[in-house]
């Protein structure tokens, strides 16, 4: 639960208000003018309408420039990002021909896997070679090859469950695979904070659809109970099918979700789980196994488990695991199986080669020292972040940390003066967040160096200090010094 300072409250509110009267101000200027030069589209509704259209137009394009920067390399720990120039006050953005090479605290590249690997680049080669970047067919037509059979087996034998099946995408995995799970008369049980491809999932599946608050196992357990006892809407049937949907660790909050409770919870109301381990499988567990290795969840206890490979693996795509009579029902009905081309032969090939290094059936034990680095690097970063007195989000152990910002001037300003100083940092707003909420989330990878991290953490410290987004008194130095860690400000 993140509580905002109350006068950084009232200036965030104060920013938006400001922002959203001139914006208003401009607008009617706009229809002003748009009256007076008719052209042809007269009668027709505005293709563009709504709050979310003014947001874009008033807000988000002033500083767009913080988002979308185009990239010139692999997301490594350190990326050549492309300069861009506007002359239109940034409404359009001009790429240059100028590289920035800097430090890359924003890609998912969890394990390092992103950039070109040892083991499994020179695969990913051949694999190209033998297979071409694209079947050009769907699953049940000519798409599977012997690559997408082995996938298949691999991602099953690796998160502990009997089957998988693969998709091309990540975000498809979820919205295409809950409306074939559950659909008019079920009852889906959603957390607050879940991804917008569960979102869309659950709306597009046609069963209703109760939220409850993040995270909170108890207020699941009293919406089951209030769900359970009021029935179907209007008929007041029992639901014909209730599924809980968590993800691992959650990819906004950087929060590790209290699945073994969760569990218990679902048990005992006979529900379904669903869960999403898109930021956590690869990345957490002793063997990269996930939030149910990490947590000690047996994976038996959890229904359906989905996750996606472009964070750890380093690839693209989603998988679902569970019952070998679920994920064959999955493969005769889902479209998303049935009639798109299946996941990219190279693609495949990097996943199984990244889940080879991860177990040390590669031979080495590079693997296991990528697991624990993260480990290291995650938990280093995050209570050095917390020492210098930013409001950091999310639990030990998981790389994704959010710096809350609040305020939408900090945005901008915390994201270019990073630039400036070689740092490339992500920064998260509406609608991704709560209008309020506003954050600089960083990944840690485990290619980044210590000296990698040092200077992340200098650059940020002397960014926070300018830009005022630090919201705790600092630990003393002395203290820290006597620790033995870091001497930096
Ligand atoms: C929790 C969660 N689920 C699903 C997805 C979609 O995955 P992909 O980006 O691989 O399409 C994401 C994306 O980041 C995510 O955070």
């Amino acid at each position: 639960m993140i509580t905002i300072p109350y006068l950084t409250a009232l200036t965030t509110y104060f920013s938006y208000g400001l922002l959203f009267a001139f914006g208003q101000i401009r607008d009617l200027f706009r229809k002003i003018l748009d009256w007076w030069s008719a052209d042809n589209l007269q009668g027709y509704a505005p293709i563009c309408l709504g709050l979310e259209d003014f947001y874009i137009r008033r807000l988000y394009l002033r500083i767009q420039d913080c988002f979308g920067r185009p990239i010139a390399s692999a997301p490594d720990a350190w990326i050549d990002v492309v300069e861009r120039y506007s002359n239109d006050n940034n409404k359009t953005l001009k790429r240059t021909t100028n590289i920035n090479r800097c430090l890359n605290l924003g890609s998912y590249n969890y394990l390092g896997f992103a950039a070109s690997d040892e083991y499994c680049t020179p695969r990913v080669f051949r694999s190209l070679e033998t297979f071409s970047a694209s079947t050009c067919s769907t699953c049940v037509d000519g798409g599977t090859t012997v690559l997408h059979n082995e996938l298949e087996e691999c991602v099953a034998k690796f998160v502990g469950k009997p089957a998988a099946v693969v998709f091309g995408m990540g975000y498809v995995t979820n919205s295409a695979i809950l409306p074939v799970l559950i659909g008019k008369g079920g009852l889906i049980i959603s957390d607050s904070l879940n991804h917008n491809s569960i979102v869309n999932g659950a709306r597009g599946s046609g069963a209703t659809i109760r939220v409850f608050l993040h995270n909170t196992p108890s207020h699941l357990e009293e919406v089951l109970r209030e769900q359970i006892a009021e029935g179907q809407p209007r008929t007041h049937r029992p639901w014909k099918k209730i599924i809980v949907v968590v993800e691992g660790i959650y990819s906004m909050e950087g929060e590790l979700c209290k699945l073994p409770e969760i569990i218990a919870v679902c048990k005992k109301y006979k529900a379904y789980t669903y869960l999403d381990e898109a930021h956590s499988i690869g990345a957490v567990g002793k063997t990269g196994r996930g939030v149910c290795e990490l947590l000690g969840v047996d994976t038996a206890d959890v229904d359906i488990m989905m996750g996606t490979f472009t964070k750890s693996f380093g690839s693209c795509g989603g998988y679902i695991a569970g019952s070998k009579e679920l994920i064959q029902y999955l493969k005769y009905t889902c479209p998303a199986h049935l009639y798109a081309t299946s996941i990219s032969p190279p693609a495949a090939q990097q996943i199984i080669s990244a889940i080879k290094v991860i177990l040390g059936e590669d031979g080495s034990s590079r693997g296991a020292q990528k697991l624990a680095r993260i480990r290291e690097n995650s938990n280093f970063f995050r209570s050095e972040l917390q020492k210098m007195g930013f409001e950091v989000l999310g639990d030990n152990d998981s790389p994704i940390m959010p710096i809350m910002l609040y305020n939408p001037a900090k945005i901008p300003a915390f994201s270019r003066e990073c630039l400036k100083q070689n740092v490339a940092i992500v920064t998260v707003a509406f609608p991704a967040t709560p209008l309020l909420l506003a954050r600089a989330r960083i990944c840690i990878s485990a290619a980044h160096t210590k000296e990698d991290l040092i200077k992340a953490l200098e650059v940020i410290s002397q960014v926070g200090d300018l830009v005022g987004i630090k919201y705790f008194p600092a630990e003393p130095k002395k203290q820290q010094e006597e620790d033995g860690r870091l001497k930096l400000d």
